[in-house]
């Protein structure tokens, strides 16, 4: 099971997903790195594992299409059953999310269908909510509108600011994203036209 992961930051969530492969945890091999920003940290994490670590970097194109192309170009080199969005911060086009129907997930950082965009952890902070979370879903074109695979709450407490709830949050993301990609790369997912089956269930 091939996995490419797609980063344009730290990369905590690759980690977490290189060290439950590397526990035997998860059954998969990650064959590819790519990030759009060439001093993501994630790089030099998939270096120390010998993974291809690639930079493609979307200033160089004139458009958002060209930039994906090459990106899908760059991916099926590596011909895999999965790809990662971690920490990727681009919007992708409606092609190029097509093109990967049913093999291209995302970890967003709230409980979704709960503030999707940017900045959730202050837009959950001020709405005075007593929980937060993040959720891993299937992407389809519409942004941060896919099905969720699996989501993982945390408790606002009352002197959380934006920065300490995002400091928890990113930790069960490191818990549940490896988990969806452990159950995925066991094929007990299946993804049909948008539905989802777990071992076979709704
Ligand atoms: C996470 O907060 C994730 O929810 C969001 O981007 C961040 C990635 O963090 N999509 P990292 O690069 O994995 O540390």
């Amino acid at each position: 099971f091939k996995i490419v992961v797609l980063i344009s930051g730290s990369g905590s969530n690759l980690q977490a997903i290189l060290d439950n492969i590397e526990s035997g945890n998860i059954d998969a091999k990650i064959t590819a790195v790519i990030s759009n920003r060439a001093n993501a940290y994630g790089l030099e994490r998939a270096e120390k594992y010998g993974i291809d670590a690639k930079v493609l970097d979307h200033t160089h194109y004139e458009s958002r299409e060209e930039f994906d192309l090459e990106l899908q170009t760059l991916i099926d080199s590596y011909t895999p059953d999965l790809i990662v969005l971690a920490g990727f911060m681009r919007i992708l086009s409606d092609g190029f999310v097509e093109h990967y129907n049913g093999k291209l997930i995302n970890i967003h950082p709230s409980l979704l269908p709960l503030y999707k965009g940017l900045d959730t952890h202050q837009r959950a902070l001020t709405d005075k909510q007593s929980d937060h979370g993040a959720s891993v879903h299937f992407v389809i074109p519409e942004l941060d509108a896919g099905k969720v695979i699996i989501q993982g709450i945390v408790d606002i407490k009352e002197d959380d600011d934006a920065e300490s709830l995002a400091q928890r949050v990113h930790q069960i993301e490191h818990k549940i994203y490896p988990h969806a990609v452990k159950i995925l790369a066991e094929g007990r997912l299946a993804y049909n036209n948008g539905d989802v089956l777990y071992d076979g269930k709704p």
